[in-house]
């Protein structure tokens, strides 16, 4: 307890005392005039009593007035790091109040998982697909960076040939909506409407596939153990449970050995870090956590590991 606010306490005991007092110089009052105790003290000592009485109460109320507004609202406003004649315009309504205190909010982007919902009316988008439509638009727009056959130009783009249809329109909702975002991606992405994206999706899902088999190409036992068991030890499922065709993993889950080793690669990275966070459930980020940088890289290997 600070020095001031000793002082003030002993100042509101003492205001207590003195209406303690007070009361009983009150109480003696009423008695005097009463017929029970009529003349039994002398005038002098009435008119002393009913003298005292009110300047301990006038005492005694200005010190509660003054406790009140002034002291209390005064401490609490030190311990909020306001000054007292601050607090006082604020209790009294002059000033507004204080401003709530900063909460901890989250720093993660404010973006859904997605989207997308895989609703009887999505797969029937999808079931009306038409492939020449999607072939237009892709020699418009995409075979640029994903080339005509979904093999993309550069390692900088991903290969789209034999890709699921859905995972291809899942992505290409997920950049529209922001879900995932990527600098050419998301512009692209927000020129197409519904119909579009399941056209596109559509054509390069058909177009040929040219690395059926991975496995059957000699990768070290660790990574096709990870493919193939998974590691139940650290809780990491095999990719092959929804990666490999008909699997029968979750709808969205793409095919992987048709892809660039380059883009695997990094998008295990951006869904270790979080930076890539579309994937329902959290599947693969959870997963991609787990994994060892090199483990990565073997995977990566692995998946592209036929392909010419
Ligand atoms: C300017 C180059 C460019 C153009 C044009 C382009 N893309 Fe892409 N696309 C990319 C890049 C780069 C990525 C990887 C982005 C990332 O890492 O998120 C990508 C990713 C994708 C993916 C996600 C693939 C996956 O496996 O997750 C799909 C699907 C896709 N593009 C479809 C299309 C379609 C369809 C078009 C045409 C309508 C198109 N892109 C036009 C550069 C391009
Ligand atoms: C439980 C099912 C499941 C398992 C197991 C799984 N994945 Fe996935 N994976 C998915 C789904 C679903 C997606 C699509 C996420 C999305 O919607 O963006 C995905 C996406 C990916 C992508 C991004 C591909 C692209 O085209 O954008 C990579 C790379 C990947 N997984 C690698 C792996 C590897 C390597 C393993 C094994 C260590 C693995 N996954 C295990 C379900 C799974």
């Amino acid at each position: 307890m600070r020095n001031v606010d000793r002082l003030c306490l002993a100042h509101l005991w003492l205001a207590f005392g003195a209406f303690a007092g007070a009361a009983v110089l009150g109480v003696w009052q009423m008695w005097v005039r009463s017929p029970l105790g009529a003349h039994t003290g002398t005038p002098g000592d009435y008119y002393m009593s009913v003298t005292a009485h009110g300047v301990a109460m006038a005492y005694v109320l200005s010190t509660f007035f003054i406790m009140g507004f002034g002291y209390f609202v005064a401490v609490s406003a030190w311990s909020a790091g306001v000054d007292a004649f601050t607090a006082i315009c604020r209790a009294l309504g002059i000033l507004p109040g204080s401003p709530a205190i900063p909460q901890i909010v989250s720093r993660n982007p404010p973006t859904p998982v997605s989207q997308v919902v895989w609703t009887p009316a999505v797969l029937q988008v999808l079931a009306d697909a038409k492939v020449d439509r999607g072939r237009a638009k892709v020699m418009e727009v995409c075979s640029a960076c994903h080339g005509e056959q979904g093999v993309s130009i550069s390692p900088d783009y991903p290969n789209l040939a034999g890709q699921s249809g859905t995972a291809i329109y899942k992505q290409l909702n997920d950049y529209r909506t922001g879900s995932r975002t990527n600098a050419f991606m998301t512009n692209v992405a927000q020129a197409l409407d519904e119909a579009t994206i399941a056209d596109v999706a559509a054509y390069y899902a058909g177009q040929p596939m040219r690395n059926p088999n991975p496995a059957t190409l000699g990768a070290p036992d660790a990574i096709v153990q990870l493919v193939e068991l998974g590691d139940p030890k650290r809780n990491i499922p095999p990719c092959a449970a929804c990666h490999r065709h008909g699997a029968g993993g979750p709808i969205d889950a793409p095919v992987l050995s048709e892809q660039r080793q380059e883009y695997l690669t990094a998008q295990l990275k951006l869904f270790a870090s979080g930076q890539r966070r579309n994937d329902v459930y959290g599947r693969m980020r959870t997963i991609a956590a787990k994994l060892t940088d090199s483990e990565i890289d073997g995977l990566a290997a692995y998946y592209r590991a036929g392909l010419r």
